[in-house]
């Protein structure tokens, strides 16, 4: 397995490259935008494809490198299902798992340093954002920070992993790089409390500054959805009341771009082909499916996910492969559901 803990010295930042193999998909948690240039190298020297890019939480301290990372690469965004970003390309649950060759993550909702906050557990490690820092744990006082729920988050959920498990954080000021639970749950000096009131009581203590970097960060960290506004200039978006009066015509195929689960979870239009966003390459080339749908049926295609995101790099890749009859739905299955459109499980 290829693992990377790159750091941001501006913001004390750790991000995370995770992937299985040398030439195989990669994912990042916790991109800073000064630094991808950084992670683009380091992804082309290794030969790294990177497939998502994951932020553990709206950060208030640095600016996510998420957008710009999905604009390079055509990656994946994905945050927590109650982020207030305004789009990203996959919202992900408690439970849900993110994987792909020689890398399976398992999401736990930690609330408490925010509202959106998530860890990310595989095998021997743990991924715990600003939930628990070595020696330390996330500030709980703004951005619905709430001490009782992180005292949950930590006691009632990662410290229940096994003591071996490795903890890397999203930030160090020290210079600590990597910990164990049952190392935190020993030395952690916010973790020796005997009850959730006391631990409310020690974080309410605290009086922190607001980060340098807030007033940008946070502002910047909600908006950063794709553009989709050239897309529609080109006339290759279609809206949620266009595509519930054309779905279900022979010359047209609607093709979900989505993963399994949120298929599970959220249900599908009916009648519609499915078509995970990372095979669609494969598919618009020659001898592909879509290439072949678009080409000798002469079918009409129509892409949609979650949001519009992935449908909208998906309709620009396949426009530029030469299937000038791809359009997408704008705002994806949020937006066909808003319009009352008919969703299938
Ligand atoms: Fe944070």
């Amino acid at each position: 397995m290829i693992f990377r803990q790159l750091f941001d010295a501006v913001s004390s930042t750790y991000s995370y490259l995770l992937a299985g193999r040398c030439g195989g998909e990669a994912l990042i948690i916790d991109p800073v935008i000064d630094k991808v240039e950084r992670y683009l190298q380091l992804m082309r020297e290794l030969d790294l494809k990177l497939v998502k890019a994951i932020d553990t939480h709206l950060h208030a301290d640095h600016i996510s490198g998420l957008g710009a990372l999905r604009d390079r690469t055509h990656c994946i965004t994905v945050m927590g299902e109650r982020s207030a970003v305004d789009v990203v390309s996959m919202r992900i649950a408690d439970g849900d798992r993110l994987q792909l060759e020689g890398v399976d993550l398992e999401a736990l909702y930690t609330p408490g340093h925010t509202d959106d906050s998530f860890c990310f557990r595989m095998a021997d490690r743990v991924f715990t954002g600003d939930t628990l820092l070595i020696r330390g744990t996330g500030r709980t006082d703004f951005q619905n920070g709430d001490a009782r729920a992180q005292y949950e988050s930590i006691f009632g959920r990662l410290l229940k992993l096994p003591d071996d498990t490795r903890v890397y954080p999203g930030h160090d000021y020290k210079g600590d790089t990597v910990s164990t639970i049952g190392e935190e749950r020993r030395c952690n000096p916010r973790l020796q409390v005997k009850s959730v009131d006391e631990y409310v009581e020690l974080m309410g203590k605290l009086r922190l500054a607001n980060p340098k970097m807030m007033d940008v960060a946070v502002p910047a960290n909600m908006k950063i959805g794709l553009s989709q506004d050239e897309i529609t200039r080109r006339g290759w978006a279609t809206t949620a009341q266009q595509a519930m009066e054309i779905a279900g015509r022979p010359d047209v195929v609607l093709i979900d771009l989505r993963e399994r689960p949120e298929r599970e979870r959220h249900g599908a239009i009916p009648g519609s082909l499915h078509l995970p966003y990372p095979s669609l390459q494969e598919s618009t080339c020659a001898g592909g499916m879509l290439r072949a749908l678009a080409t000798s049926s002469g079918k009409r295609l129509v892409f949609y996910c979650a949001f519009g995101e992935r449908s909208a790099m998906a309709v620009q890749a396949a426009q530029e492969a030469g299937l000038s009859s791809a359009c997408h739905l704008q705002g994806g299955l949020a937006a066909w559901k808003a319009a009352g459109g008919p969703v299938e499980r």
